[in-house]
Formats: C-alpha cells, sequence, structure tokens
C-alpha cells in the first residue's frame, strides 16, 4: 500500500509546492533496503549525519566523512524510486568558506545522485547558503537544535527557549530565506516558535522535535522502530518493537542451529548436498 500515488522521484520544486496543501513526510535512512521499504510512504528521504550515532554507534554527528555520506546517499538512490532524496553535508566540509562549501556539495551530488542537501547553521552560514544556491545546488538550512554544534549548546538541547534566543532562530531563519534555502529543517524549538517561523516562511519547514506547528515532520528511522539504543529523544513516538523481532529471529535461529534443525544447508545455493 501506498499513501501517494507518484510514478516518479519527488523533485524539489514539487516539494516546495506541497506548503499550505499537504504536510510532508520525512525519514532518515541510510542503506537501499530501508529506502525502498519506505519510498512509497514518505515524500523525502533524509541520509542524515545521526548515521554516524544509530548507524555505527559514535557518539556524536561530528564524525562522519564525506565519504561515508556518499557511500550511504548512492545506497539510497539505488533503493528509492519515488521519494525526494536529501543527504547531510558532514561537519567540517562546508564550514571553511563558501568555496570549500561548493566543492564539496559538488562532489556529493555528482557522486550519489541525490537531489539536495542539508547544512546546518544560523545567520552566519546564509552567504554559503546563497553561494550554493546561485551555483544550482538546492539547500535546505536545518536550524535551532544543531547536533554539529552539541560541544557549543552542551548537549543536545532544546533551543530558543527565552525571547532573545528565539528571536535569534527567527532571525536565522529569514537570513536563510533570504539566501535562498528552499526549506527550513527545525530542531529542538517551542511551538510558538515553530508556529511563527512557519507562517512567516514561504517555503516549508521541517520538524523534529518542533511541534505540529511545522509544514512537515522527520524522524530518525531507528528511533520510531525501537532500534535507537539508550540516546532516543524524549519527543519520539515509537511505532513498532522491531530490536525485538530481531532478537526473537537471532535467538530462534541459534537454537535451530544447536539443535541441527537447518533444513536449508541441504540445499546450499540451490546444489545437491550429500547425505
Ligand atoms: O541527521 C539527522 O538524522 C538529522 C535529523 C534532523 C533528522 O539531521
Amino acid at each position: 500500500m501506498s499513501i501517494h500515488s507518484r510514478t516518479r522521484r519527488l523533485s524539489v520544486p514539487q516539494l516546495v509546492a506541497m506548503k499550505g496543501r499537504q504536510k510532508i513526510v520525512s525519514l532518515t535512512a541510510y542503506t537501499s533496503h530501508m529506502a525502498r521499504l519506505m519510498d512509497p510512504f514518505v515524500d523525502f528521504i533524509l541520509i542524515g549525519d545521526s548515521t554516524a550515532m544509530v548507524g555505527y554507534g559514535r557518539t556524536s554527528t561530528l564524525d562522519m566523512s564525506l565519504a561515508e555520506i556518499i557511500a550511504h546517499t548512492r545506497a539510497v538512490v539505488a533503493g528509492s524510486r519515488l521519494a525526494c532524496v536529501i543527504a547531510d553535508m558532514p561537519f567540517g566540509s562546508y564550514q571553511e568558506s563558501p568555496q570549500q562549501a561548493y566543492r564539496n556539495c559538488a562532489e556529493v551530488m555528482a557522486r550519489s545522485g541525490c537531489d539536495a542537501l542539508k547544512l546546518e547553521g544560523g545567520r552566519a552560514l546564509a552567504p554559503t547558503v546563497e553561494f550554493l544556491v546561485q551555483r544550482g545546488i538546492p539547500v535546505m538550512a536545518h536550524i535551532g537544535l544543531m547536533p554539529q554544534y552539541v560541544n557549543q549548546m552542551g548537549g543536545f538541547k532544546a533551543q530558543g527557549l527565552d525571547d532573545e534566543a528565539a528571536r535569534k532562530i527567527e532571525d536565522d531563519a529569514r537570513a536563510h530565506l533570504d539566501a535562498g534555502a528552499f526549506s527550513l529543517l527545525l530542531e529542538g524549538v517551542a511551538q510558538g516558535l515553530a508556529r511563527r517561523i512557519s507562517d512567516f516562511s514561504p517555503m516549508p519547514t521541517i520538524g523534529i522535535g518542533a511541534s505540529p506547528a511545522c509544514d512537515g515532520q522527520v524522524l530518525v528511522t531507528e528511533d520510531l522502530l525501537g532500534l535507537g539504543g539508550p540516546q532516543v529523544p524524549r519527543f519520539v513516538k515509537q511505532y513498532a518493537d522491531a530490536g525485538a523481532l530481531i532478537s526473537q529471529a537471532c535467538e530462534r535461529f541459534a537454537a535451530e542451529v544447536r539443535d541441527g534443525v537447518f533444513p536449508e544447508a541441504r540445499h546450499c545455493y540451490g546444489m545437491p548436498q550429500e547425505g
């Protein structure tokens, strides 16, 4: 079953046109198999740098290389055919200068086949966003709680909690819109702020832990499936317990192998076995 009737991959302009008409749905993926499973149900698939944590077991998103993002994004593009595919630019790959950002963004787009890129940063990043947009790179700007700034924020905490901090995030949003970002990702901000930004933004806002006031929602798939480990954010609703399913399957397999019950082994790769 599918929630939409698309026959071709959703483009960035089509995603933008959904604002005010239909809520936008997104999940993260980093393998082709997962991309294939979610493709009929989401509007865009995000290859998030959260893969560093949920896929590789690292302690932050800072340790994600350009080569890793390219490899995972290629896998997601190969596994999907309907969803727009958006990749995260890794920490350190775009902050140095607009030129460095362009070089690395162009490499990710050219080698992975993705449709757009997501970059974290406030107003200071807006000139880079403008540089990229003017050169053909569609940018989703990630503001509010920015995991790549975890060391400055002192942890993964909600942002914009007082009036001044909220005004600063609104200002970041305006700067990115002026620079040409096609969408704003709002992470870890309160409903009032998400509502104000979504109201003035002509471009869709995508929320994560940012209330239903946004134009769409994204979740880290491992969190939704109960595979997120000990660091699952409090706002996440778990839709399945895939962890329990995987443990049960492993346990049954182990028990059958130990009991000598493994009939498939007799037909290994379709070859008749002796005995
Ligand atoms: O890396 C990530 O998964 C993200 C989230 C906002 C979805 O950026």
